[in-house]
């Protein structure tokens, strides 16, 4: 593989809250343009990761680098706008599609322009029909959609996703895996993706960090959990894959 620049670094990133270390040492890269998943057993750390990565969450110790720069020195509109986060339950605001899509902008007192908001439904595959619907009466699979839309509003150089799929049937799952592979290689955004579901990972994601108990104990290309090294690894993925 050709070598590949750190969209995000963490050197040496603890993270506790109370006196539990929920983060221990961190120290690793997810690469510009490529797709990482983020697994491991339920507790492992892995959506309290992504929280550091934009910004809801800071590290009690070491630094995360976005692009270079420190993360503690972006501001927080700045950051928000490079780094888009998905999660399970695609949070909306009551209203249509259309009020979904725009939010981005309106929070920033500015208007999404409803061309722009059609071209963010064909990419992720809905019809224009989709932009007065209320969200209230869209399939799981269809809110994922929007929020990703949503999340593209801003052009992000980094997309954040925690467990979207994990609530969709398997039609749904891969019309959105599909879309996440091909947000990728059109806008060549950056992609950590956590997920449960390993073969999944494997399909998806160029790299993977497995995750155990607050430490990073695995990583390299996706393929590696077919044939992992170290013992708790085997272990856990063992069991997953059964
Ligand atoms: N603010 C907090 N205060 C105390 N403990 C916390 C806090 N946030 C997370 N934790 C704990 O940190 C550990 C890691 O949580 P996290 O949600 O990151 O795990 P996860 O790998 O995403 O798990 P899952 O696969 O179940 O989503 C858990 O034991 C959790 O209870
Ligand atoms: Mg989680």
């Amino acid at each position: 593989m050709q070598t590949l620049s750190p969209a995000i670094h963490f050197n040496r990133v603890h993270f506790r809250a109370d006196d539990k270390h929920i983060l221990k040492n961190i120290t690793g890269s997810f690469y510009e343009g490529t797709i990482t998943s983020l697994v491991g057993p339920s507790g492992a750390g892995k959506s309290t990761l992504l929280k550091l990565c934009n910004g809801l969450l800071s590290p009690s110790s070491g630094e995360i680098y976005v692009k270079d720069k420190n993360i503690n020195t972006y501001e927080p509109v700045e950051l928000r706008r490079a780094v888009g986060i998905g999660l399970q339950n695609a949070p909306m605001v009551n209203g249509t599609v259309f009020q979904n899509l725009a939010l981005p902008m309106t929070l920033q007192g500015k208007k999404l322009e409803e061309k722009t908001a059609l071209d963010l439904l064909e990419d992720v595959g809905l019809e224009e029909e989709y932009m007065n619907r209320d969200v209230r009466d869209l399939s799981g699979g269809q809110r994922q959609k929007v929020s990703i839309a949503r999340t593209l509003v801003n052009h992000p150089k980094i997309m954040l996703l925690d467990e979207i799929t994990s609530a969709l049937d398997r039609v749904s799952m891969h019309e959105i895996e599909e879309l996440i592979v091909k947000i990728n290689q059109k806008y060549k955004v950056t992609i950590v993706w956590i997920t449960h579901n390993l073969q999944q990972a494997i399909d998806i994601s160029h790299l993977v960090w497995v995750m155990m108990e607050g430490e990073l104990v695995e990583t390299g290309k996706s393929t590696l959990l077919k044939s992992p090294t170290h013992e708790r690894v085997k272990h856990f993925v063992k069991g997953e894959m059964e």
